[in-house]
């Protein structure tokens, strides 16, 4: 039995937006030297909403002072029980403006709103919470008596969690005492700049968070700029490298939290329907769009077909279309470059001889969306099982050993993440140790929490965000 749901569309109200956004710098919206902006879309609709600023390296310049003079007039002589109190202010403002910042993410990203409510807002203001907890407590982390922190600090972000990655890269540069300018995706400059406003009502003194939206080139600017004394960056592997080299022999720091191909390994002995359940998470959250996506399921050999019937009659369940409402499971695709993407890597699925599979869904007419796939018969040579597709696709392979799992599952150049399914304790130890992937998750996927470090292996890059281990990529020990 199939049940039918009325449209229940979140109300847009709540947003109020500009037709234009200024930069953020030195506590003050101003209006960018450059001359030069840009348009935001919804990618649901195609429908324009805002023209951003674009900074370019005069605007660059101007942040980065703004940021070295607040490093080394107030904000770098505050105590860190004085520096909480803001990020606890930021954290609750936060929480206070939830909707607003939930109804904006999904209106300029796509996601469902039930994501962007339940999982990004929340957890960037846990994100400021946790990290409040420690900035009078830093000699404590285990990184020396006196760890000093580094300056300013240049932080580059993607679209796929708009909100929440400006809360990665904030929380944890301030709480160690840093100053921060933070460039936001193209195609998602929006909650940033809301976020910006919070830090006006949180009074955070001036030039502490600067926000430079703008695309590749303010990036490349933000990068190449000499005051910047740190420089963490999530993104595409590609970008990533270019960001190393040009960092590289300068003597000043880098993290880099880049792509993966995680692979979710479901053993016979699983639990099936929280394994099925797990798999459309790791996949299908945030339409693919996830750096530790699990988008390779290894399902052992006996269970792979029951697991894979189980897995389409759910996919058969999920619901494709208005971001906006409540109901809706998968969102739309973030940008028209995004959807290229996805549709060449899965045409190219299909000529190389996977089987592929989507359930039957109609696609709305507008904005930019693709459904959620399965591809089964992959084998390790296809593109599909070897470059990250960040959509709704998932690469279905199988295995008969514990051995042959790990060694499929580390056949990658990536090593961000990867999910083991069974009921076996021992087994969940044994691949965990033998999985080179930064986070594993044992008969769960694609859990998060401040308290946890986060980050890769190989070309997933290098650093962790998160936890204790996070801190130490904003202090100098
Ligand atoms: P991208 O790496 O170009 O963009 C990420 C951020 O870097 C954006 O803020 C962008 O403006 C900035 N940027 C671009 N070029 C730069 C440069 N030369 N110097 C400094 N900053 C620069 O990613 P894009 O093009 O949006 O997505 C391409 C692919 O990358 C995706 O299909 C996906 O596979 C992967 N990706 C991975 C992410 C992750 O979380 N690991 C996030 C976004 C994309
Ligand atoms: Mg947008």
């Amino acid at each position: 039995m199939s049940f039918t749901y009325a449209p229940a569309p979140e109300s847009r109200e709540i947003v109020t937006l500009q037709p234009s956004y200024d930069l953020f710098v030195n506590g003050d919206f101003v209006p960018a030297l450059s001359g030069r902006s840009f348009s935001t879309t919804n990618p649901a609709t195609e429908e324009p909403l805002a023209d951003v600023a674009s900074a370019g390296p005069e605007d660059v310049d101007r942040a980065v002072a703004a940021a070295r003079a607040a490093f080394e007039g107030p904000w770098g002589k505050m105590r860190g029980s004085e520096r909480a109190k803001f990020l606890f202010r930021i954290a609750r403002v936060l929480q206070e403006r939830a909707r607003e910042f939930a109804v904006l993410e999904t209106l300029d990203n796509g996601k469902p709103i039930r994501e962007s409510r339940d999982v990004d807002v929340p957890l960037a203001a846990a994100h400021f919470f946790y990290h409040a907890g420690w900035a009078d407590k830093l000699e404590h982390a285990g990184l020396g008596p006196a760890p000093r922190p580094l300056g300013v600090a240049g932080q580059i972000i993607p679209w796929n969690f708009p909100l929440l990655m400006a809360a990665w890269k904030l929380a944890p540069a301030l709480a160690a005492g840093n100053t921060c300018v933070l460039k936001p995706a193209e195609t998602t400059p929006l909650s940033a700049l809301l976020l910006a406003r919070v830090c006006q009502e949180a009074d955070l003194p001036p030039g502490v968070v600067n926000v430079l939206t703008g695309a590749g080139d303010t990036g490349a600017a933000l990068v190449a700029h000499r005051g910047v004394d740190k420089i963490a960056f999530t993104g595409s592997t590609e970008v990533g490298r270019e960001i190393a080299r040009a960092v590289a022999g300068t003597g000043r720091r880098l993290t880099l939290e880049l792509g993966g191909k995680g692979a979710n390994i479901v053993f016979e002995d699983a639990p099936i329907d929280q394994a099925v359940e797990g798999i459309v998470n790791g996949i299908f959250f945030n339409q693919g769009h996830v750096c530790c996506a699990g988008s390779r399921l290894l399902a052992q050999e006996p269970i792979a077909e029951p697991l894979l019937e189980r897995l389409r009659q759910r996919l058969d369940t999920l619901r494709l279309g208005d971001p906006l409402d409540k109901n809706t499971d998968i969102g739309a695709i973030n940008s028209k470059d995004q959807l290229d993407k996805i549709r060449a890597l899965a045409d190219s699925g299909e000529k190389e001889g996977a089987g592929r599979w989507s359930p039957p869904c109609r696609l709305p007419a507008r904005g930019y969306w693709f459904p959620p796939t399965i591809f089964t018969n992959v084998s390790q040579s296809h593109r599909i099982a070897k470059e990250e597709i960040f959509g709704p696709v998932l690469s279905v392979l199988t295995f008969r050993t514990p051995a042959e799992a790990v060694a499929k599952a580390n056949n990658t150049p990536y090593g961000l993440s990867a999910g083991i399914w069974t009921e076996k304790g021992s087994r969940i130890l044994w691949m965990a140790q033998q999985l080179e992937a930064g986070v594993v998750w044992a008969n769960t996927f694609n859990r998060f929490d401040p308290a946890s470090p986060f980050g890769g292996y190989q070309e997933s890059g290098f650093g962790r965000e998160g936890g204790r281990h996070g801190l130490e990529a904003y202090l100098d020990a």
